[in-house]
């Protein structure tokens, strides 16, 4: 359905800090359902082809060394206007511009380990989706 998912993935920072259980409570409170769940390690390959479109940007390296630093959580979440909601719900990239109550306010060290990574786009939540699940991996009714 297109518009209502979003994919989210927890990063690894705010994986070892244990915010993996607060940031997945706050996602549920904020009413969105998890459709597709997993608790993995991406290897640089994976990063890399994750994060493509920022091939070019300065921090790119910095950026795939981090999501590849531990395990992150992956999960697909279904709301109404998933990938506009859960944007309001974490706040912008850059944690100190990120407005009290956010997520990445609460759990963000700095832009890169931002705690959390969420869908920009209807269409990227789909590419994005099919990415880390298959079909099979989600639980729709
Ligand atoms: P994310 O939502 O995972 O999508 C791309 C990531 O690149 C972003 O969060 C940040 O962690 C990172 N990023 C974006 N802009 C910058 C920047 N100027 N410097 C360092 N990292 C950045």
């Amino acid at each position: 359905m297109t518009g209502n998912i979003t994919l989210t993935m927890i990063k690894p920072l705010a994986v070892k800090q244990g915010f993996a259980g607060p940031i997945l409570a706050r996602i549920n409170d904020a009413g969105f359902r998890i459709i597709a769940m997993k608790y993995m390690r991406l290897s640089e390959a994976q990063a890399k082809a994750f994060y493509d479109v920022h091939r070019e940007r300065p921090f790119y390296q910095d950026l795939v060394k981090s999501m590849t630093s531990g395990p992150i959580v992956a999960a697909i979440l279904e709301k109404e206007n998933a990938v506009e909601a859960y944007r309001a719900l974490i706040g912008p990239t850059d944690p100190a511009k990120a407005p009290e109550g956010s997520i990445r306010r609460q759990f963000g060290v700095s832009i890169e380990a931002n705690a959390v990574h969420g869908s920009d786009s209807d269409e990227n939540a789909i590419i994005e989706s099919n990415f880390f699940f298959s079909q099979l991996e989600r639980f729709i009714d």
